[in-house]
């Protein structure tokens, strides 16, 4: 059972990269395999609505100029996924929003073409954003909305899964948020081992 988790901020070890790693610590100290994706700081590309991947059928898109097609394929091999950013300017990072809107375009595709079950169907899933003062939750609701139109299991927080800082490593202070993050790889890994061992 493996949970990959998708790093939206270009700093490597900042704030959101020290909270997913506190959750996948919690999520392999539960017996669950786990990696870190580095998305932010790469040159993904929005999605450029040429449908091919409608009109092919394919869980592939066809812009392959950056690494989607390989994180893509991630997604669809783990049973679990983390997206996480940090707030920029209200929401996610760019880099964030153009992962989700191409997977969540292609996971879709077997849903469109009449099919039951998305390709992200009953996979579990999880958000977290660092965020200075303001705008976690419209980051986490652009997080979580990938989700929910893709028929994800979202397990949550005893909290809103958010880390408060500015400077890398701020959040490891914030002490209700660096909580938060163990208690959502524990739901996670109990809601992934009641659907998959
Ligand atoms: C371009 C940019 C925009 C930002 N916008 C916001 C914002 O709207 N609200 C906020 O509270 N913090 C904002 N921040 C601060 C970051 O969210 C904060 O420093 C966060 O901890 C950075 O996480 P990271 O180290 O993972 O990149 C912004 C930072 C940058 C560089």
């Amino acid at each position: 059972m493996h949970v990959v988790a998708f790093n939206g901020s270009p700093r490597k070890n900042g704030n959101t990269a020290r909270l997913v790693r506190h959750c996948l610590d919690t999520l392999e100290s539960e017996g669950l395999s786990t990696e870190m994706v580095q998305v932010g700081g790469t040159n993904i590309r929005g999605c450029c609505s040429c449908l091919s991947c409608r009109k092919k059928a394919v869980e592939l898109c066809a812009i392959t100029s950056d690494p989607f097609n390989e994180w893509i394929e991630k997604m669809k091999n783990a049973e679990g996924i983390i997206l996480a950013s940090p707030v920029y300017m209200f929401g996610t990072t760019p880099e964030m929003k153009a992962l989700i809107d191409r997977a969540s375009f292609i996971a879709r595709g077997r849903v469109r073409r009449g099919e039951q079950g998305s390709m992200f169907y009953r996979k579990v899933g999880g958000a977290i954003s660092a965020v200075r003062r303001a705008g976690a939750i419209q980051a986490l609701q652009t997080m979580i909305s990938m989700f929910a139109v893709t028929q994800m299991v979202v397990p949550m927080s005893n909290y809103w899964t958010f880390g408060m800082g500015e400077a890398p490593g701020e959040v490891e202070k914030d002490a209700e948020g660096w909580r938060s993050m163990e208690e959502l790889g524990r739901n996670m890994a109990w809601v992934i081992k009641k659907l998959y061992s």
